[in-house]
């Protein structure tokens, strides 16, 4: 099959594009399963109007608003605060508590934050659970936009569907029918833009990282690698908690023990 005239076959068009988005913006697309990322660019390229793909990657060179629309389109940014409830529950009762018990500071880091409901959710958390702890949450994610509004603490109703009302109204105030993360929770929340396939993490610092929903569309020799890097930046008796519908492959030899679905301690 050929590409928009361009005499390349359709292989060769996926990954001259993918080194053309990686020059341009450092995003390397060739990380992420090729299916279901190859299927969503070649349909959004085609809705955009362009020829292919090599059409496409020579738009988004001379058009910054286009390469912004695209980026925010294909990484996945859906979150919502008490994403999963059960795991937050967890947290709250079992895992802060104990991390608590262990220090009288908690560091912790939402990989992969979005627009940053995970970290707040933490924040409110701690403050409910282990409120003499000094607790920091740092947020990364690729997504520069994400990570901006990220910083502002400020949720839609629809984001907080599933936060148990009563938290929900001690830790955020209600401002035109959303959500403002009270000031102390800002305080405790750090954000900055990442890129977790390339970012240096210092081993054995942090005690609590969470993972979740942000490895599905990577490629699996890069998910276990990047398991085992978050795996490393854990100290002894740290923990790691993932998203509901993902595992690990082979834990024990990354040093990690489950504990809970979804949670592991790192020995
Ligand atoms: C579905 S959201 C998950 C948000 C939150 N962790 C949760 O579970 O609600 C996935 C996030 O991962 C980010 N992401 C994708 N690839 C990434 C990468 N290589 N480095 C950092 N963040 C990435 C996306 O920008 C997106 O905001």
């Amino acid at each position: 099959m050929r590409a928009g005239g361009t005499g390349l076959s359709r292989t060769d068009d996926y990954e001259a594009f993918c080194e053309g988005v990686r020059v341009l913006c450092s995003v390397d697309l060739s990380q992420y399963k090729r299916g279901q990322m190859e299927r969503r660019i070649r349909s959004f390229a085609r809705r955009k109007g362009s020829d292919g793909l090599t059409d496409y990657l020579a738009v988004l060179e001379t058009e910054r608003q286009e390469l912004d629309d695209f980026l925010d389109r294909m990484t996945i940014n859906v979150s919502q605060l008490w994403r999963n409830p059960e795991q937050w529950s967890l947290l709250g009762e079992a895992i802060l508590p104990e991390l608590a018990a262990d220090s009288r500071s908690i560091s912790a880091w939402s990989a992969g934050c979005s627009y940053g409901a995970e970290a707040y959710t933490l924040a409110a958390l701690a403050r409910e659970h282990v409120p003499r702890t000094r607790v920091t949450v740092k947020g990364t994610d690729i997504d520069r936009r994400m990570v901006e509004r990220a910083r502002g603490g400020r949720f839609d109703a629809e984001d907080a569907r599933s936060a148990p009302p009563a938290l929900l109204r001690r830790h955020f105030d209600e401002v035109d029918g959303g959500w403002q993360a009270r000031r102390e929770l800002v305080a405790m929340c750090r954000f900055e833009v990442g890129d977790l396939l390339h970012m240096t993490v210092a081993a054995g610092r942090l005690d609590l990282v969470l993972c979740r929903n942000t490895v599905i569309y990577f490629t699996d020799d890069v998910r276990n690698a990047l398991h085992a890097r978050l795996a490393r930046a854990l100290r002894p008796g740290g923990y790691l908690v993932i998203g509901s519908t993902e595992r690990i492959h082979e834990p024990r030899g990354m040093g990690l023990t489950p504990t809970h679905p979804f949670v592991y301690r790192k020995s």
